[in-house]
C-alpha cells in the first residue's frame, strides 16, 4: 500500500514504539484502518481487526493480525472484541458526511453509540489507552486561521454532530471514571485506498479527473478554498504517536499545518503528471470556500512531524491508480428535501422500536 512514496527528511523523529503488546483497531478494514493495521503490523504488535466488514486478503496475510466480526452498535458484542486488547484505535463508524445527511439516523448509531458502546467497554475491561478518531468537521466553518483545538465546536453536519458526540461521551468517562482516552482531530485525508464512490477528499478526487483527461470540477472560489491535507501514512504515525505519548484526555489536531488552495492543488497534480491540470470552477455556492488550517502545534508538542509531501503523496498516489482510473461519484451534499410528513401505523413503528432494539 505504501506506493512510490519518498520519505525525505532523516531529521523527522521516528514514530514511537507503542508500548502496548496487543492492540484492536475498529474499523480496520476501511480506508484508514488498513493503513494502520499495517504500521502496526511493522511494529510487531498483535492486532485484532474489529469490523462488521470482511478482512482485506492484504491484511489476512499480515503476520499476528486477527480479525473479530463485531458491530460496535451492540454492546456485548463490542466487549467480546476488545476483551484482549491493551489498546484500542477506535475508527470505526461513518465517514461520510453525505450519507450522514442522507441517512442522520444511522450516522448517529454508528458513530455516537459505538463510540459510547467502545468507550464504556474499555473501561470495564481495563483497556490502558483508546485513541478516538474524530475529525475537523466537528469545528464547523472556521472563525479564524489556523485552527487550535480550543476553537469553538459548532458541526453543520450530522456526522460532525455524531463525532463531537463521540468525543463529549468519552470524555466525560475520562472525567467521571478515568478513562485512558486520547482524541486525534483528522484534517483531510487522502492516499492509496480510498473509494471514489465515497470518498470526498480533493486530492484524490482531481488525480482521478485528471488521469481520464477531464477537466477537474471544483465547487466554490479557488484560491479561498484551502485545506490542509495529510497523507494516510502520516496520520497513522501520528495516531501511533498518540497511543504512546498523548495526554490522557486531551484533543490533538492532526494535520500538516499547511494549507493548499484549489488552484494550488491542480498546479501540484499538474506537476505530479507532467500534464498541466485544468479546473472547471463552479462558483455557484461559496459555503465551504474558506481555509481549513490546523494548528499544530500540540501535536508536534508530542515529537510528531509529517514526512509525506504533497508532492510525493501525489506522485505515488498518481502511479498507483494508473491511467484512466474510475472517476470519482461521490459528491458533497449539504441539504436534502424535508422528509414528507407521515403517520404511522402500529406496524412500522413497531419495525423502529425493534430497529432501536439492536442499537
Ligand atoms: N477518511 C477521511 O477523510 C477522514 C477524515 C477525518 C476523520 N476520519 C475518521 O476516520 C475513521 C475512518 O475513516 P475511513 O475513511 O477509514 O472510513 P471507512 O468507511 O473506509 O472505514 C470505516 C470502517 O468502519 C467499519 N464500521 C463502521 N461501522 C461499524 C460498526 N458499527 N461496527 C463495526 N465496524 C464498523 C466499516 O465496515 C469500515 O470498514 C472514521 O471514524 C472517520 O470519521 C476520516
Amino acid at each position: 500500500m505504501n506506493g512510490a512514496i519518498v520519505h525525505h527528511g532523516t531529521e523527522t523523529p521516528e514514530p514511537p514504539e507503542t508500548p502496548y503488546e496487543e492492540v484492536a483497531v475498529t474499523g480496520g478494514a476501511g480506508f484508514v484502518g488498513r493503513h494502520l493495521v499495517t504500521a502496526l503490523a511493522l511494529l510487531s504488535r498483535k492486532t485484532t481487526v474489529v469490523d462488521h466488514a470482511p478482512l482485506p486478503a492484504a491484511l489476512a496475510a499480515l503476520p499476528g493480525v486477527r480479525h473479530v466480526h463485531a458491530d460496535l452498535r451492540d454492546y456485548g458484542e463490542t466487549l467480546l472484541a476488545l476483551q484482549n486488547a491493551d489498546a484500542v484505535f477506535h475508527l470505526a463508524g461513518n465517514a461520510s458526511g453525505t450519507e450522514s445527511v442522507a441517512d442522520p439516523r444511522r450516522d448517529f448509531q454508528l458513530n455516537a453509540l459505538g463510540t459510547c458502546n467502545v468507550g464504556n467497554a474499555c473501561l470495564e475491561l481495563g483497556v490502558r489507552r483508546l485513541v478516538y478518531l474524530s475529525s475537523a468537521i466537528v469545528y464547523g466553518t472556521p472563525r479564524h486561521s489556523p485552527i487550535r483545538e480550543d476553537h469553538p465546536t459548532q458541526p453543520f453536519l450530522p456526522y460532525g454532530a455524531s463525532k463531537l458526540s463521540g468525543e463529549l461521551t468519552l470524555r466525560s468517562l475520562y472525567a467521571t471514571a478515568g478513562l485512558p482516552v486520547v482524541i486525534g482531530r483528522s484534517f483531510v485525508v487522502y492516499g492509496p485506498g480510498e473509494d471514489p464512490r465515497r470518498a470526498g477528499g480533493e486530492v484524490s478526487q482531481f488525480l482521478r479527473w485528471h488521469l481520464n483527461e477531464q477537466p477537474i470540477p471544483v465547487v466554490g472560489d479557488i484560491d479561498r478554498k484551502r485545506r490542509d491535507f495529510i497523507h494516510v501514512e502520516d496520520l497513522c504515525r501520528a495516531l501511533i504517536t498518540l497511543a504512546a505519548r498523548g495526554a490522557d484526555g486531551e484533543t490533538y489536531n492532526l494535520g500538516t499545518g499547511t494549507a493548499v488552495s484549489m488552484r494550488e492543488l491542480a498546479d501540484a497534480v499538474g506537476a505530479a503528471t507532467g500534464r498541466p491540470a485544468l479546473l472547471s470552477a463552479d462558483t455557484s455556492s461559496l459555503a465551504d470556500s474558506f481555509t481549513l488550517l490546523a494548528d499544530v502545534g500540540r501535536l508536534q508538542g508530542l515529537g510528531f512531524a509529517p514526512r509525506v509531501t504533497l508532492a510525493d503523496g501525489l506522485t505515488g498516489l498518481a502511479g498507483l491508480l494508473g491511467p484512466f482510473p474510475e472517476v470519482p461519484s461521490a459528491r458533497a451534499v449539504f441539504r436534502r428535501e424535508a422528509p414528507p410528513r407521515r403517520r404511522l401505523t402500529p406496524a412500522a413503528a413497531g419495525g423502529t422500536r425493534e430497529e432501536a432494539r439492536t442499537c
